[in-house]
């Protein structure tokens, strides 16, 4: 896990392997255009001012995410110099976008692996932006390594091994900030424990479906809320049974592993409002009966990523200590075909007391969420926020790195995707049209679990609505393309699993505390 500190030494004085600054765009100058940012004034006059000429001489443009490593002058402790490229130079009277600085900082610390500590010299005028650097320091920094440096038994004893992988940067030192400002402060802290809980969610995420099923994780949740001050309740498959759960119990019963419905509840004395979230938790999404092709199963681990996300909000609500009750609930299953496995053409009896006939088994996410709707309904939260790698539809609709926002009140969808702008992950609001409905009307059951194919994501929004309590505000987040990156890594976000929508769902709880919201 790597260290935040808020430096109080100069970035001249400061002992670290590295010093990072940033370098911008200035499409407005006529020297090759190239900007030293703000922050790094002590680290340009060790080099006599010469930075941004020696860094062009070395071919840097100042592209986002570009990465020079170069030898320090004499002047400066650290004898390592990273630039990390901040995209175009602010207008006039601007400072720095604070997603350019968190990916910026992210690209920085990766490129820092294997190393003890460095020193952030990037641009850090407001609180708000040390914050988003530390953020993304932290969060570019992050690795899995779990399951990398095993012992090989039959290789040469001086044989190198995965042993040497390289380990995240241990220490991020934040330069330009001031300590003793408690808002800078605050700022920090506040990173560092949203960073570790998104690292902690990507853990869970990229945990191979062999030891991350739904009692495993329901195990790690237990044990998250006994540090963190959170009641945890799990229902396994007898409660499940006993309570009518016929969605989780449909998907979970061709798995060795059953499912679990697990109850996460943070409380503030003050709250004034109780926000609740759901996340979809299939540990493993095989298709069930309706088998997934090769090329379709291979990430199938990350169908957890929503229950991953709303767990790590509702521990970051926790350690924030938000004026909010925060209700998380994690629809956990594991979704395989076998002798016990629900048939196409099944019906099950869902937790609302409303029959399901199951036209497809890998439209699975919408049966397991349907019952935690339900059950979260019941308690009469002042909104619910699902979130869940839904729909392959919701990805060829808007990409690997945008999620769709659907929801029953157009303001509180609207609030949402600005959240999530605020905080730097893309969304887009998507319709949920009354006219889709009819595709999902069943002969046998009141719902079909699957509908027209054209619209596929808007169809699932549309299941999921009809298990919403009356006049209870609720927001569905499809986050099936940012969930998990497969291709190379950039600014701070991983291969593997990404974290996605926690930052949003904690500005949102932020937001409640705060009475912003409705
Ligand atoms: N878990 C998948 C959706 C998914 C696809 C997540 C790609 C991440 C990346 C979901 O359970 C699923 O299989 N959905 C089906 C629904 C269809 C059968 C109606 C889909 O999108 O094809
Ligand atoms: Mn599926
Ligand atoms: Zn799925």
């Amino acid at each position: 896990m790597t260290a935040l500190t808020l430096s109080t030494s100069g970035a001249a004085t400061l002992r670290a392997d590295a010093l990072v600054v940033g370098v911008a765009k200035d499409a407005g100058s006529k020297a090759g255009g190239l900007v030293v940012a703000p922050g790094a004034e002590a680290v340009d006059k060790a080099f006599d001012g010469k930075l941004a000429t020696v860094l062009e001489t070395l071919g840097a443009s100042g592209a986002e995410g570009e990465v020079t490593k170069l030898p320090a002058p004499s002047g400066l402790k650290a004898p390592v110099v990273i630039a990390v490229g901040l995209g175009p130079v602010p207008a006039k009277g601007e400072a720095y976008d604070a997603e350019a600085l968190r990916r910026a900082a992210g690209s920085a610390a990766r490129a820092l692996k294997g190393s003890k500590k460095a020193g952030f010299a990037l641009p850090t005028e407001s609180a708000e932006d040390a914050g988003a650097v530390a953020e993304g320091a932290l969060l570019g920094a992050y690795a899995f390594t779990a399951y990398q440096g095993g012992e090989n038994k039959l290789a040469p004893k001086d044989a190198k091994s995965g042993k040497d992988a390289k380990l995240p940067l241990g220490e991020v030192a934040l330069l330009g900030g001031k300590p003793r400002d408690k808002a800078f402060k605050a700022a920090a802290e506040r990173a560092a424990a949203v960073a570790e809980e998104i690292n902690r969610a990507r853990d869970l995420i990229n945990t191979p479906p062999n030891d991350l099923y739904p009692e495993s994780f329901a195990a790690v949740a237990t044990a998250a809320g006994k540090e963190h001050g959170i009641k945890v309740q799990v229902l396994d498959e007898k409660a499940l049974a006993k309570g009518g759960f016929g969605g989780l119990l449909g998907v979970g019963q061709g798995s060795t592993h059953g499912p679990r419905l697990v109850k996460l509840s943070y409380t503030h004395p003050k709250a004034e409002k109780t926000l609740a979230l759901v996340g979809k938790g299939i540990t493993y999404d095989s298709g069930g009966i309706s088998l997934k092709p090769a090329g379709h199963n291979e990430t199938m681990k990350c169908d957890m990523a929503g229950a991953a996300a709303v767990f790590a909000a509702v521990v970051s609500a926790s350690r924030l200590g938000l004026r909010v009750n925060v209700t998380g609930w994690l629809a956990l299953a594991e979704n395989m075909p076998s002798g016990n496995a629900t048939r196409p053409g099944d019906v099950l009896r869902m937790y609302s007391g409303k029959t399901v006939e199951v036209l497809n088994t890998d439209a699975e996410g919408r049966l397991v969420l349907a019952d935690a709707l339900t059950r979260a309904s019941e308690e009469k939260p002042d909104a619910i926020v699902d979130v869940a790698t839904l729909t392959g539809a919701m990805v060829l609709a808007l990409g690997n790195r945008t999620f769709g926002v659907m929801a029953n009140d157009d303001a509180f969808r609207t609030s949402i995707h600005e959240i999530a702008e605020e905080v730097g992950e893309a969304s887009w609001p998507m319709p949920l049209p009354a006219d889709l409905r009819k595709g999902m009307d069943s002969p046998t059951a009141d719902i079909a679990n699957m509908g027209e194919r054209m619209g596929g994501g808007l169809v699932a929004g549309l299941f999921l609505q009809e298990f919403v309590g009356e006049g209870i505000a609720w927001a569905h987040l499809d986050i099936a393309g940012p969930a998990f990156h497969e291709g190379a890594p950039y600014g701070y976000t991983p291969k593997g699993g990404t974290g996605s929508a926690v930052r949003t769902l904690v500005r949102l709880a932020e937001r409640t505390a705060a009475g912003d919201l409705g």
